[in-house]
């Protein structure tokens, strides 16, 4: 997993980025949520799951993404609206470190689903290294 950086559309009357399912993003996109709001030095996440898959960009602000597939850690900074995350399932992630205006968009492969969430830091260790 690494940024991904998405081409910027435009001309002077300002700029666009576009994503396409299973062009740019690599999954059907079936929900889509944002998180603002957030507050300096409050994490958020702190999960992984089992089958959904999610990308993220943040539109607006910055924040770090830590992203870890059981054996190795890897943290990545989100700090431009063309710059998107793909976080694959079985990945467990944090986002941290949000500015102040941080609007962070979450593209998700299936819709909500609370049975798809590991929560339990020892639980997704366990079904990784299984
Ligand atoms: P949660 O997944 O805990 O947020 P984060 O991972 O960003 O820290 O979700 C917060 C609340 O919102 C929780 O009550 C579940 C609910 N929720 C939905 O109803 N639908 C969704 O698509 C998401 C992502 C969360």
């Amino acid at each position: 997993m690494s940024i991904k950086e998405h081409k910027i559309l435009g001309d002077h009357r300002g700029k666009l980025v576009a994503l396409e399912a299973g062009i740019d993003i690599p999954f059907e996109i079936k929900r889509i949520f944002y998180i603002f709001g957030t507050q300096v030095g409050v994490p958020r996440g702190q999960h992984s799951h089992h089958a959904i898959q999610q990308y993220l960009i943040a539109v607006n602000g910055s924040c770090k993404v830590t992203l870890d597939n059981g054996k190795v850690k890897q943290t990545y900074e989100l700090n431009h609206p063309s710059k998107g995350l793909f976080q694959d399932a079985l990945i467990w992630g944090e986002m941290h470190d949000f500015s102040e205006d941080c609007l962070l968009l979450v593209l998700a492969s299936e819709h909500y689903d609370e049975a798809d969430y590991i929560r339990d830091y020892d639980e997704f260790k366990k079904i990784v290294n299984a």
